[in-house]
């Protein structure tokens, strides 16, 4: 399994707004992804952006008038909408979202939506005073009603120098959105996944603690990667510098007992679990209540205290999966950690390795199964490593697996 967004039709509208400018990036990240990307400019788009821009971005022709007959895809506007596995309008201005509201189809964008059956998102880009308009909110709340995807809009300083609701959301977040929608049905769809990630805080005192180098993108990856696979996903994450991934629960906590409570009520009626977090063993036996002083020893001990082992105490019946985070013995370890903490399936990463481990993008694990059976990956983006856990997941949910 892999991207969602692989290989699928992606009908892009884009209208008369400043924000069409970011469309083109949008484009761009959509080819990226793997995705067949027909784009319509409306004619008002056009005075923003050109069909050159897309022609060159998405290498297939580009819609602007319907009743150009010498364009190729003029008639081809219903192959299109027919063909469409998503339909994305972004930016989407007040008129357009007025004219799907009412289904007035005066051009080809809005043409071609009253022809498709694929899932719609649109993506408001308009002023404030526009956006806050009650009619544009009626509008809205009837798109909603019908099951189009409202993404957005953001709120930040506008093209008129105002500040407020109505900026276009990031190209990226877009992509997720689309990940998102196509993923749904996907080997995971009606299964309830917990993942946990991030490296725990242990307070020592108000302003120190003890933690470790773990960012959370492993974790986060895997929860994106479910989620793309239609998985319903809580993901119990310890502090991290990444934006809460969207369509997913998540649970933020900063201690190991935190996140052993979180853990613990999430677990119920779950189908998998996947600890990828960096959880300490050991906490300060207390926290002081205020700073610690320094005093006239030239050393200082602490007293710390075994945490909770999480994905250990969690048992039940759903598949469990852990990491391994190991800097020498890799295999040893971490087989015995299969055993000990009761696992189906580990994911052991040698963390001294520049490229893998904490931090980085990529990741470099060996899976081993509770059979002692091992898979080795290559290096791989964290979002990769995910899918393949979960392709080793998909195999042990199957009945008599
Ligand atoms: O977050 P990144 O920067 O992307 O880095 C990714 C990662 C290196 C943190 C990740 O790939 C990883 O290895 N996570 C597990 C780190 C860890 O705590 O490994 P461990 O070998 O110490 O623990 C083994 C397993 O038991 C893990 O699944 C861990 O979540 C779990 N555990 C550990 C201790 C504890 N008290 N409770 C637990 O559930």
């Amino acid at each position: 399994m892999t991207d969602p967004i692989k290989g699928k039709h992606i009908l892009l509208g884009v209208t008369g707004s400043i924000a069409a400018y970011k469309a083109a990036d949008l484009a761009g990240k959509l080819m990226q992804a793997g995705a067949v990307v027909d784009t319509i400019l409306t004619k008002d788009a056009a005075e923003f952006v050109t069909p050159l821009t897309f022609r060159s971005l998405t290498h297939r022709p580009v819609i602007t008038n319907l009743f150009d007959v010498d364009s190729e895809l003029a008639i081809e506007h219903v192959g299109l909408a027919l063909r469409a596995d998503i339909v994305l309008i972004a930016p989407a201005t007040a008129n357009v979202l007025a004219k799907l509201a009412f289904g007035i189809a005066d051009d080809a964008l809005t043409t071609t939506i009253l022809a498709t059956r694929a899932p719609i998102l649109v993506a408001p880009a308009m002023d404030a005073h526009m956006y806050d308009h009650p009619t544009v909110q009626a509008n809205l709340h009837t798109l909603r009603s019908r099951g189009v995807t409202i993404i957005g809009p953001a709120a930040g300083r506008l093209a008129s120098g105002l500040v407020g609701m109505g900026r276009m959301v990031e190209p990226l977040t877009l992509v997720e959105y689309v990940r998102w929608n196509l993923g749904k049905h996907g080997d995971l769809h009606g299964k309830k996944v917990v993942i946990s990630a991030g490296g725990t805080e242990e307070p020592l005192d108000p302003v120190r603690m003890l933690t470790n180098r773990s960012s959370g993108k492993q974790g986060y990856a895997v929860a994106e990667a479910a989620r793309d696979r239609g998985a319903a996903v809580t993901l119990v994450t310890a502090p991290t510098a990444l934006p809460d991934p969207i369509g997913v629960n998540v649970v933020h906590v900063m201690t190991a007992q935190q996140m052993h409570e979180a853990v613990v009520n999430a677990v119920h009626g779950v189908d998998v679990v996947v600890m990828a977090a960096a959880v300490a063993d050991y906490r300060p036996a207390s926290a002081a209540d205020q700073k610690m002083k320094k005093g006239p020893s030239d050393s200082m001990s602490i007293d710390l205290v075994k945490n909770p082992d999480i994905i250990g105490s969690v048992n039940g019946p759903f598949i469990k999966v852990g990491f391994a985070a190991e800097t020498q013995d890799l295999i040893a370890n971490a087989k015995s950690k299969v055993i000990s903490k009761n696992l189906h399936l580990i994911a052991a990463n040698d963390v001294t390795a520049t490229d893998a481990g904490f931090g980085v993008d990529t990741n470099r694990v060996i899976l081993i199964d509770r059979a002692g059976r091992i898979e080795e990956l290559p290096l791989l983006s964290k979002y990769e490593i995910g899918h393949r856990i979960l392709d080793r997941v998909v195999a042990l949910l199957k009945p008599g697996a």
